[in-house]
């Protein structure tokens, strides 16, 4: 290995553990067994033969929610190369207890990108049982929600490949006020917590940071509390027309939004409810973004669609005026689409994912090419962006 590829290592493992070059104080052994893992996966990497991963799934009874997000998730090569090499034996704290599910989504992907794979149709049923085991409330066959499933399903396979022990009690102790200087330190240590809680390959490519600010208005102080992320839940602007674009609802989802006394939480300063304003922005950036458009609204007695045709960005999608003030652009790349058409209760889930020939359509078992042009549609559901990592951040 040149120095020059070590050093790009070390940076890319700094700004994984979400820490910053001034406060790089991690210790000697969470860096060797990191770069150890980083080693073993890039050695690994040249070994696995990977067929096209142009192989459908079976539907085994209204599963196309599954199979769509397996598709997009199988397309999300950090995942799928980490699962494939079978690192994540070696990176999970508990060596107790078998990662059934974290077997049964890697013997899924074993079919799917299997060298003599193509023509064949890949059966998902052995993970889903697995799947349902581990989350009883998707038993039964009744149509599912693809958002939830894969909320469900990054959550309980990191669970299994947690690098940390899994009972340890969160500790939410607050620093003391007066050891806070900045908001970037604060949220680094806010970041810190959560990774002596929970760190894995998911939380890796999957996790960011939310900021949430909340000004009151009565005393000007200004309050800000940090939540992980792992995906971002857009509203979709209710206006007229049949068409809005992503940066719209983005905008809504960051907008200020004013709290009056009822719904405000307690200021800090005043020790009550005051009027205030809130905003949301993101502090770290994940490196696989994940946007669901948030098309069904539930009201008392239903829930209604939205078929709202989102134009989003396939490359260059820019976060950058959602992060920290002066961050720059932050670029990223959509490599997968999971859609949802027809009702709400009678639905049908597909994906587009992209690789090297281009964009293919996955509809349970048959997988078509398709133009990029075609990418965009009312139904666009998740959608999947990749952070462009040709731009170094500082
Ligand atoms: C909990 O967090 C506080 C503040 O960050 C720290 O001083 C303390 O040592 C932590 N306790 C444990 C058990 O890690
Ligand atoms: C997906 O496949 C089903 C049959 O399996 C077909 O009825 C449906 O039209 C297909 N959808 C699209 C958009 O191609
Ligand atoms: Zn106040």
């Amino acid at each position: 290995m040149t120095e020059n590829s070590c050093e790009a290592l070390c940076r890319s493992l700094v700004a994984n553990n979400g820490l910053q070059s001034e406060s790089t104080d991690i210790s000697q052994s969470v860096l060797y067994t990191s770069l150890m893992g980083l080693l073993l996966v890039a050695d690994k990497k040249t070994e696995i033969p990977l067929g096209s991963g142009q192989v459908g799934l079976r539907n085994v009874g209204n599963t196309c929610f599954l199979n769509a997000v397996v598709q997009c998730l199988s397309h999300t090569h950090g995942l799928r190369d980490y699962c494939l090499t079978k690192s994540y034996l070696q990176d999970r704290h508990s060596s107790k207890q078998e990662p059934v599910l974290m077997n049964a989504f890697t013997q899924v992907l074993s079919g799917l990108w299997d060298v003599e794979g193509r023509d064949a149709v890949v059966n998902p049923s052995r993970f889903y049982s697995a799947f349902k085991e581990a989350v009883p409330y998707f038993s039964g066959y009744s149509q599912q929600d693809a958002q939830e499933f894969l909320r469900f399903l990054l959550d309980r396979l990191h669970t299994e490949i947690n690098r940390r022990p899994t009972k340890r009690p969160p500790n939410n102790t607050q620093e003391p006020k007066h050891k806070i200087f900045r908001l970037a330190e604060q949220a680094t240590v806010m970041w810190k917590k959560n990774l002596e809680r929970d760190d894995s390959r998911i939380v890796d490519l999957f996790s960011g940071q939310l900021r949430s600010s909340l000004h009151c208005s009565i005393c000007s102080h200004y309050s800000n509390t940090f939540d992980v992320f792992c995906d971002l839940s857009l509203p979709l602007p209710k206006r007229g027309g049949d068409r809005v674009s992503l940066k719209e609802c983005l905008d809504l989802f960051s907008q200020e939004e004013k709290l009056d006394e009822e719904n405000a939480p307690m200021c800090e300063r005043c020790c009550r409810r005051t009027e205030s304003t809130k905003r949301l922005t993101i502090q770290r950036f994940p490196k696989v973004l994940v946007i669901h458009l948030n098309r069904f609204t539930m009201s008392r007695y239903s829930i209604s669609k939205s078929t709202v045709r989102v134009s989003f960005p396939i490359t260059n999608l820019d976060l950058g005026p959602y992060g920290p003030v002066d961050c720059g652009p932050v670029l990223y790349n959509l490599y997968a689409v999971c859609y949802h058409s027809g009702m709400v209760n009678m639905g049908h889930y597909t994906a587009c994912c992209r690789d090297e020939d281009g964009w293919w359509y996955y509809n349970d078992s048959s997988v078509q090419q398709v133009p990029e042009t075609q990418l965009q549609s009312g139904q666009a559901y998740v959608l999947f962006y990749q952070l462009d990592s040709s731009i170094m951040r500082k």
